[in-house]
């Protein structure tokens, strides 16, 4: 199947805020435990409206309904939802900084049908027409085989802190953007 991923709009919203902790809930339950899931949904599982104002968040549709979702981002923000955001989120510098690839969701009963290569594809070519050379991330365990294929490179394995004592495992990946992927 060829999915093409459209800019995701403020309408859009609702649907991800569905759509967000229900792909945690099953396609991350392998690899982190229920309070886990539940204390990182909205703030590091969560919409970030920062990216759709500036036009670098994707959905892609099946049938008129919104199966996934992902984005990149010019700013420095790595990871999380916009909720508990103060201030700005910061520009980066295309020619020094990596861009960042950020929240990707897809539904549970479309996993494993490229939609998140759909949308890497185009966020790594929307990245590279801004300027960036790099591409940074923070991956989740469920993501990090998404990113490996698409040949990031892992760069530190860490814990996300979160409150009640809670800590996510994730993993920091990079890779140089030279060459516009075929995928
Ligand atoms: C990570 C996620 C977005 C991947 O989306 P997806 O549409 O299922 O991925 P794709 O079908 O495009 O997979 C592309 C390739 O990535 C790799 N891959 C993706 N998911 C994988 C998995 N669960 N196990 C092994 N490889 C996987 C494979 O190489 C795959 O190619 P193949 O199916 O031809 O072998 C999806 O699993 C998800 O939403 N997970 C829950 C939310 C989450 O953790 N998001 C990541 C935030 S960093």
């Amino acid at each position: 199947m060829t999915w093409t991923p459209r800019l995701a709009c403020e309408n859009d919203i609702l649907v991800l805020e569905e759509l967000i902790p229900l792909s945690v809930r099953i396609l991350q339950a392998p690899y982190y435990s229920a309070a886990q899931m539940e204390a990182a949904i909205g703030p590091v599982f969560g919409v970030d409206r920062q990216l759709i104002r500036d036009g670098t968040y994707f959905v892609v549709e099946h049938d008129g309904k919104i199966v996934g979702c992902g984005g990149w981002s010019r700013r420095k923000t790595l990871y999380g939802g916009d909720r508990g955001r103060d201030g700005e989120d910061e520009q980066l510098d295309p020619k020094r900084d990596p861009a960042r690839i950020r929240a990707f969701f897809v539904h549970p009963a479309w996993a494993r049908r490229g939609i998140g290569r759909s949308i890497l594809v185009t966020c790594e070519r929307a990245a590279i027409e801004a300027g960036f050379e790099k591409a940074e991330l923070v991956a989740t365990l469920a993501g990090e085989p998404l990113y490996a294929s698409f040949g990031y490179a892992v760069a530190e394995r860490c814990e996300a802190p979160m409150t009640d004592g809670l800590s996510l495992p994730v993993v920091r990946m990079t890779k140089h953007l030279k060459v516009v992927p075929q995928h």
